[in-house]
């Protein structure tokens, strides 16, 4: 029997198992998995965790997750198709829901089943190697201090590639006298209350600490961007200036001339794609970019089609676009897929690697993902969804974002599985300061 080894069960995992749960049900023989999941539980991100640093028995925490996060985007672009928001609260919930309420509808999807049981929790895989017919993987029982063997066909990588922080120095960093941290250690806002904060980076995490750090209030909050600035109409007590130069005591001086004292400096500079575990010839080795090259449909491993990577995009789409990968990635393990010649390969992944270096703005990179996913749905029976209404849904969002940063999240959308239209958020993001999940659910609350 054809052997499966998933590793890590964050969203990508989950959509794994779920494909595969997906042609059991309709009757087909599956091959055996076996999942190995570092963390104690499921749901990779989304399953918050207090830790940073290292965990309990010595592994570096892959959580990046904090408190107050909500979805950067609609809930409708990432709906998945075979489990609607409806199906999962039972009503219709707003349109950027707290990190929660995403988790409790990941989760909620994947625990009907018995699919738990193909998981090894706190189990770490230490490599994987390939000695030309199979995979040998060693895998690390964290608990017992225990080293397993096995031996499998195919492996899935689904360890993600937010996890591993992108660390860089500058001149007079070592004197700084206050807190130096990274956005992957960032758990609470709270801790910048009265504040003067550096933010440094222009992406998603830059923004939103950001964000994060004014509202929940901090004294001030420069962000420091190095390419392009983000350009939003920030809020008053938020600035965004060019690229930090050096520190000199507890005085931030930018490229740009600008002079700024500063409590903490939080490095938003991004992650790495990281797989210790993997060797040289296995190895995925790219920037955080929307079409990393060496993988034919954004999933299977040029240089060894028995190896498949699972969500190593930079995302715009996410739960949708990881479970079409999915579905794919299990017709290919389970042979309804023939994956074509090297040249085909080659000529395929080169014309996307191509469009995607010619993109220029959000609006093509919207348009450019939006495209990858159509494709690759296309290729499996993964159950319809209106990719068109989703990509819709980004643009309209990505200008609500340039109308007003403060706003963007209170706007609803519709949903691309049911039709069923969001309700708007009973509290304005800006003065929701608690986003449990039972007050966000609370519909009554006014
Ligand atoms: C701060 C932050 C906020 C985000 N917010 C959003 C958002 O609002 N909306 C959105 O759609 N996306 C968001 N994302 C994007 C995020 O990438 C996806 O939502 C999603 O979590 C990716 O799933 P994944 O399974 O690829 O990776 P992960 O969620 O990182 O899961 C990977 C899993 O693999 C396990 N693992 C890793 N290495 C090993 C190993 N060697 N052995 C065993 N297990 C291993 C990890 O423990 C983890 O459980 C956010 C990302 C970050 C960092
Ligand atoms: N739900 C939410 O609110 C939320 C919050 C945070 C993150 N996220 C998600 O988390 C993921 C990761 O986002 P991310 O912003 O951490 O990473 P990212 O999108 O990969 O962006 C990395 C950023 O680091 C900057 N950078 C790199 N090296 C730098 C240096 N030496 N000095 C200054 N800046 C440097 C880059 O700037 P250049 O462009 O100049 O290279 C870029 O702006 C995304 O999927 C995002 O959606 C979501």
């Amino acid at each position: 029997m054809t052997k499966v080894a998933i590793i890590g069960t964050g969203p990508c995992g989950l959509s794994m198992l779920r494909a595969f749960e997906h042609a059991e049900k309709k009757g087909e023989k599956i091959p055996e998995i076996v999942c190995f999941e570092k963390q104690e539980d499921w749901g990779g991100l989304w399953n918050y965790s207090w830790r940073t640093g290292s965990d309990q028995y010595g592994d570096p925490v892959p959580n990046s997750m904090y408190r107050y996060l909500w979805s950067n985007g609609p809930k409708e672009c990432l709906e998945f198709a075979d489990y609607s928001f409806d199906e999962h609260f039972g009503k219709p919930i707003p349109s950027f829901p707290p990190r929660e309420v995403l988790y409790e509808y990941i989760t909620g999807r994947v625990k009907k089943g018995n699919l738990k049981s193909k998981v090894r929790f706190n189990t770490s895989v230490s490599s994987v190697v390939f000695n030309g017919n199979n995979f040998d993987i060693t895998s690390h029982d964290k608990k017992n201090d225990k080293f397993s063997k096995d031996i499998f066909d195919y492996v899935v990588v689904s360890s993600g590639h937010f996890s591993v922080p992108f660390i860089p120095e500058y001149p007079g960093m070592k004197s700084f006298p206050g807190r130096i941290m990274h956005s992957h250690d960032f758990r609470d806002a709270e801790e910048f209350r009265g504040k003067n904060v550096i933010v440094l980076g222009s992406s998603y995490s830059a923004e939103d600490v950001a964000l994060q750090c004014h509202k929940y209030g901090a004294k001030s909050v420069t962000i420091g961007y190095r390419n392009n600035p983000m350009g939003f109409k920030w809020p008053k007590g938020v600035k965004e200036v060019h690229y930090l130069d050096r520190l000199e005591g507890n005085k931030a001086i930018f490229k740009d001339g600008h002079k700024q004292e500063a409590d903490a400096i939080i490095l938003c500079s991004g992650y790495l794609h990281h797989f210790p575990f993997l060797t040289e010839d296995l190895k995925l080795k790219t920037r955080n970019r929307l079409y990393p090259p060496k993988l034919y449909k954004g999933v299977v491993w040029q240089d060894n089609h028995k190896l498949l990577y699972l969500g190593m995009q930079d995302q715009f789409h996410t739960f949708n676009m990881f479970d079409c990968q999915a579905w794919y990635a299990r017709d290919i393990i389970m042979g309804k897929i023939k994956i074509p010649n090297g040249p085909e390969i080659e000529k395929d992944i080169s014309k996307w690697v191509a469009l995607e270096e010619k993109l220029e703005n959000p609006d093509q990179m919207i348009d450019f993902q939006t495209e990858y996913t159509k494709e690759l749905h296309g290729l499996s029976d993964y159950p319809k969804i209106d990719f068109e209404l989703i990509r819709k849904h980004f643009k309209e969002w990505e200008h609500h974002k340039v109308e007003d940063i403060m706003t963007y999240r209170n706007k609803s959308f519709s949903s691309p599985v049911t039709g069923s239209i969001a309700p708007v958020h009973h509290t304005p993001w800006a003065t929701a300061m608690d986003d449990s999940s039972k007050v966000f659910l609370d519909q009554s609350k006014k």
